[in-house]
């Protein structure tokens, strides 16, 4: 075949892949409630496969999805969730809280468990001293990337078969790791990490507001003009944090 041909076709199936791709990231949309219904058993195998071709640290694939169709823990997770708010909130957290009801009745529920001892499969010196703690951090920042990139791939899966997704991962907390852990059956050494709700959404979701490019990409060197001051930074989760978290984008100016 004609070289440059073979190379246009190439590029024409690429370009619509790519679009396809973009199609799917662009329609995740998170919705906090959702319509009832069940997930059939081979969309919970077809998001988790996606999610175990996930790039990660070392190859370690420090990650583990525990599928959750068990009403009664959904409710009593939803009620953990629901408390935790509560608490936050009279901490004076001041943060928008989301309404964690949805939780309870979320067609579906994967809790992502990470296993922290992979940190020293990344480079650490293993020997207690200031410098291992040093390092020790950017191993752990390591394998919550890698936990997360995996967790993305399951929520890019969820959408692609049109459920909309919801990211918690407000299930870091002491408590709420002490309480789950032993109903999940989960190993001490192991944590829970996040929790990924899915299914149809009760209400049409919306897309939120989501920053332009040029806002996010530099060539070469960092362009000042979108780096932001304390002050400016302060001023955004003050102004800014509640509308782009619970607000359509066309109604965020
Ligand atoms: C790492 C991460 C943690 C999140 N944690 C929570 C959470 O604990 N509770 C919640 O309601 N939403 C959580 N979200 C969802 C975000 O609020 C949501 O992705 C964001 O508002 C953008 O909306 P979009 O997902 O529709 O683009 C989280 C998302 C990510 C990626």
């Amino acid at each position: 075949m004609d070289p440059s041909v073979e190379a246009s076709g190439d590029r024409f199936n690429q370009t619509d892949r790519y679009h396809m791709l973009l199609d799917v990231v662009q329609n995740r949309k998170t919705v906090r409630a959702f319509a009832p219904g069940t997930i059939p058993s081979e969309h919970y195998a077809m998001i988790l496969d996606a999610a175990r071709h996930a790039p990660s640290g070392a190859n370690a694939q420090p990650w583990h999805f525990i599928v959750v169709t068990d009403p009664a823990i959904k409710e009593r997770l939803g009620e953990a969730f629901v408390q935790e708010q509560i608490r936050r909130a009279r901490l004076g957290m001041k943060f928008p809280t989301p309404n964690y009801r949805g939780m309870k009745t979320a067609p579906g529920l994967i809790v992502v468990v990470g296993d922290f001892r992979f940190i020293r499969a990344f480079p650490v010196l293993n020997d207690g001293s200031e410098l291992d703690r040093r390092y020790r951090e950017n191993a752990e920042r390591i394998l919550v990337q890698s936990v997360a990139a995996s967790t993305m791939l399951a929520h890019l899966a969820a959408a692609a078969l049109g459920y909309s997704v919801w990211w918690v991962s407000a299930i870091g907390q002491d408590e709420i790791q002490r309480e789950f852990k032993p109903s999940l059956g989960v190993p001490e050494q192991l944590s829970l990490i996040d929790i990924m709700c899915f299914g149809p959404p009760l209400q049409a979701p919306y897309k939120r507001w989501k920053k332009r490019l040029d806002q996010i990409m530099s060539v070469n060197r960092f362009n000042a003009a979108n780096f932001l001051t304390d002050a400016q930074v302060d001023q955004w989760i003050k102004e800014e944090r509640a509308r782009v978290m619970y607000r359509d984008e066309s109604r965020v100016d």
